[in-house]
C-alpha cells in the first residue's frame, strides 16, 4: 500500500522512516518533506503542490490511489485537512478541525479541561488588557500568559516578576502580536497559575473511543544548558521518561487521558490522532495538563520512534478505521535520545544556508533526522540548513547515559556554521 506523510519536519521524517520498515507498505511519499526525506531513496517527493493546498493533497492522494494518508504538524489539522480528506472518502490520520481546538484553542481546551473535571492549572481568559492586567495585580508571580492561538511554542511567558507579565499582556493583546495566529474573536490571553513540578510529554493514539499510550518522554523546551534562555520548539528529547512511574501513568490515564477521549466523544467531537497531554507531575506524583497537543511531538517523536517495534502503519490504519481495540505495542526496552542541532539565530531568526557536512551514514543505533534541512540542487548535492530546527540527532542505549554517549558521538561529527545545540539533554533521568 502507499503511503502519504504530510509535513515537513523532524517528527515526520521519523514518522515517514518507520513506515517504511512496514511490510505492507509499498511507497511511502511525503509533502512537502525536507532535505532527508529527499535524500532517502526509499521516500518520494510529492513536487508541485504547495503544503497548505489541501485540494492538491486530496486530489493527489486520490490519483495515487494513496492507502492512508498521516498529518505530522498542528497546522494543517487546526486548518481542516482531516475533514476535507473525510469528505472526500479519503482515508487520513488526524482529528477533525473541531477536535484539533484542544491544542488550537487554549479558551476551548480550558473551558473543556473545567467542564470535565480534568486536572489543570486555575485560569482566566481576557480581550481586555485593563482586566487582564488587574488580575495579575491581584494573583502576583511567578505567573504564566499565553495567547489563545498557534503560536509554535512560542506564545507562552513563565513571568517570574509582575513586570514581565504585564509586558507579556501587552504584547500578546496587540491585533498582530508577532508570531501568533490569533482565533476567531480577535486577541485574547489566557493568564494561568503557575504549576511547579517535572515536566513530562504523555502521548496516546485514539480511534475516537479507544486508546493506546505510547512509551513516555521528556523535551527540553530551554534554548540553553541548565534549562536557560528563551523557549523553542523543543531542543532534544528522550524516551522513557522516568519521572512517568508506574503509578504516576496509571494516574494519568484515569484522570486525565480516559475523561478527555470520553469527554470530546460525549461532546460530540470525538477525537482520533494522535493526543499528545503536556504534564506537570509535582513532587507528589499528582499529574496536572499544562496542555495538549493535537498531534505527536517534536522532538519527542524521533526518540518515541525508534524504540517502537510494532509496525506503526498497521496501527494507524486500525486508528483511523476505529479499531484500536486489542491492539498493543512493542518497544524496545533501551532509551532512546535525540539532541537537535539548531540553526545560528533559533529562535528569533534563523540564518538559512549554512552548509551541513559531516552526516552519518544510518546505523542501527544511531540516526540523524533531518528537519529545517534542502539539498542544494536537484541533482542530490550537499545539504544546507533550511529552517531553525534543523537535525536531530538520536540514538539508542541501554541506559540515559548510554544513549547520551551515542547521540551526542555521531553529533560531534556532524558540522554546520553556527550550530546550536545542548550538551545536557537527558540530564534530568541521569541525575535521578
Ligand atoms: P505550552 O505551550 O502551554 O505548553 O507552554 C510552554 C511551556 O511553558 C510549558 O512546556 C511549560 O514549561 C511552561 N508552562 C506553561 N504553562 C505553565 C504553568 N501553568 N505553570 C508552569 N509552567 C508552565
Ligand atoms: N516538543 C513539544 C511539542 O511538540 O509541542
Amino acid at each position: 500500500m502507499k503511503v502519504l506523510v504530510i509535513g515537513s519536519g523532524g517528527r515526520e521524517h521519523a514518522i515517514a522512516w518507520k513506515l517504511l520498515q512496514s511490510a505492507r507498505v509499498q511507497q511511502v511519499f511525503v509533502a512537502p518533506g525536507n532535505g532527508g526525506t529527499r535524500a532517502d531513496a526509499r521516500l518520494s517527493t510529492v513536487s508541485g503542490v504547495a503544503s497548505g493546498d489541501f485540494t492538491a493533497l486530496a486530489d493527489f492522494a486520490q490519483a495515487e490511489k494513496i492507502a492512508l494518508t498521516v498529518v505530522g504538524p498542528e497546522g494543517p489539522l487546526a486548518a481542516g485537512v482531516v475533514d476535507l480528506f473525510r469528505a472526500r472518502g479519503l482515508r487520513v490520520f488526524g482529528p477533525t478541525q473541531a477536535a484539533a481546538q484542544l491544542e488550537s484553542s487554549k479558551a476551548f481546551a480550558k473551558a473543556f479541561m473545567q467542564r470535565h473535571g480534568i486536572p489543570t492549572a486555575a485560569h482566566a481568559t481576557f480581550t481586555d488588557a485593563a482586566a487582564a492586567h488587574a488580575h495579575i495585580e491581584l494573583h502576583g508571580a511567578p505567573i504564566v500568559i499565553k495567547a489563545d492561538g498557534l503560536a509554535a511554542g512560542k506564545g507562552v511567558v513563565v513571568a517570574t516578576t509582575l513586570e514581565q507579565a504585564h509586558a507579556a499582556i501587552d504584547a500578546m493583546l496587540q491585533p498582530h502580536a508577532a508570531g501568533v495566529m490569533h482565533n476567531e474573536g480577535g486577541a485574547r490571553v489566557v493568564i494561568e497559575e503557575f504549576l511547579a513540578g517535572e515536566e513530562a510529554s504523555f502521548i496516546v493514539l485514539c480511534d475516537g473511543k479507544n486508546v493506546l499510550s505510547l512509551a513516555t518522554s521528556q523535551d527540553h523546551k530551554r534554548l540553553l544548558d541548565h534549562d536557560e534562555g528563551p523557549n523553542t520548539g523543543g531542543m532534544g528529547a528522550y524516551s522513557p521518561a522516568p519521572v512517568v512511574t508506574p503509578n504516576v501513568h496509571a494516574r494519568v490515564m484515569q484522570d486525565i487521558i480516559h475523561p478527555t477521549i470520553a469527554g470530546m466523544a460525549k461532546d460530540g467531537v470525538p477525537f482520533t490522532g494522535f493526543l499528545y497531554a503536556g504534564l506537570m507531575i509535582d513532587a507528589q506524583g499528582q499529574p496536572r495538563t499544562v496542555e495538549f497537543n493535537c498531534r505527536l511531538g517534536d522532538p519527542e517523536t524521533q526518540p518515541i520512534l525508534m524504540r517502537l517495534k510494532s509496525d506503526l502503519f498497521e496501527l494507524l490504519l486500525r486508528a483511523a478505521d476505529g479499531r484500536l481495540d486489542g491492539a498493543e505495542l512493542q518497544w524496545d526496552r533501551r532509551t532512546a535520545l535525540g539532541v537537535v542541532m539548531a540553526a545560528h539565530g533559533y529562535p528569533q531568526a534563523p540564518r538559512l544556508g549554512d552548509r551541513i557536512t559531516g552526516l552519518p551514514a544510518e546505523a542501527a543505533d544511531a540516526m540523524v533526522f533531518h528537519a529545517g534541512t534542502a539539498l542544494e540542487d536537484a541533482a542530490g548535492g550537499g545539504t544546507v540548513t533550511a529552517g531553525g530546527r534543523v537535525l536531530c540527532v538520536t540514538a539508542l542505549g541501554d541506559s540515559v547515559k548510554l544513549a547520551q554517549q551515542r547521540a551526542y558521538e555521531v553529533l560531534d561529527g556532524i558540522r554546520f556554521n553556527g550550530a546550536q545545540f545542548r550538551r545536557d539533554i537527558g540530564h534530568r533521568a541521569i541525575k535521578r
